[in-house]
């Protein structure tokens, strides 16, 4: 199974068409050695459809971008969490804004990954919401300002508080928990603030999906995690 380390970069690839079939292996063969070269953790989630050709190619962590709260059984357009699993996913994204669940679905999620050792990402969108989820008790906590994603302007400068008060809370009720922040960013500099308010990595869509050099910046982001 492919290892898992901070700092962590965890690149969601999510519907994008540049993230999508061949491109998304293309982007997890450079993430892969981005991360032999730089010693970062460059985690990638992509479409479901492209779990397994991805995880049989490259070495890095693959994670799915969502798993329902569901046992194996009638659940037709479901996704199972045993199934991302085999697929060679080591875990996966729960919640995330573009597919948020109620906090009762949240902690089923986390329980089911478990249960299976999947490593679970939960996104948050505020402080108070990372609490209630940090009570549950999962591997990694990701803040996330919806309305940050996708616009370039990186959470660690225009909402820097969010990431502080998160941090602080999480760590009181959950110290195990390992705190990533995302939206908006583009930079190492972005990267390298997020370190210094208190994260162990970042989660990220665009900034590279979508990036002339996704290599470049991701060779960038990852030596800017190191820098801190
Ligand atoms: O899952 C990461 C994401 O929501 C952040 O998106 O495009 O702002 O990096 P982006």
């Amino acid at each position: 199974m492919a290892k898992l380390w901070t700092p962590l970069i965890l690149v969601n690839l999510k519907t994008y068409q540049e993230g999508t079939g061949k491109r998304a292996l293309d982007l997890a063969k450079k993430a892969e050695k981005a991360c032999r070269e730089t010693g970062v953790c460059i985690g990638l989630a992509p479409q479901y459809t492209d779990l397994a050709p991805i995880a049989e190619s490259v070495s890095i962590p693959i994670f799915a971008q969502h798993i329902d709260p569901i046992k194996p059984g009638s659940n037709t357009g479901h996704v199972l969490a045993e199934a991302v699993k085999e697929a060679g996913a080591i875990g996966s994204i729960i919640n995330h804004s573009e597919m948020r669940l109620r906090l009762a679905d949240i902690d089923v999620s986390i329980t089911r990954a478990k249960e299976l050792d999947l490593i679970q990402v939960v996104c948050t969108n505020n402080a108070r919401v990372s609490v209630s989820v940090a009570a549950l008790e999962p591997d990694f906590v990701a803040i996330e300002p919806p309305e940050l994603i996708g616009t370039g302007i990186p959470v660690s400068k225009a909402k820097p508080e969010v990431i502080t008060q998160t941090v602080k809370l999480v760590k009181l009720v959950n110290p195990k928990t390992t705190i990533l922040c995302g939206a908006g960013i583009t930079k190492g500099d972005d990267v390298s603030a997020a370190k210094k308010l208190g994260t162990e990595g970042i989660l990220v869509a665009s900034g590279i999906v979508k990036a002339k050099n996704p290599y470049q910046v991701l060779l960038d982001f990852a030596q800017a995690a190191n820098a801190v």
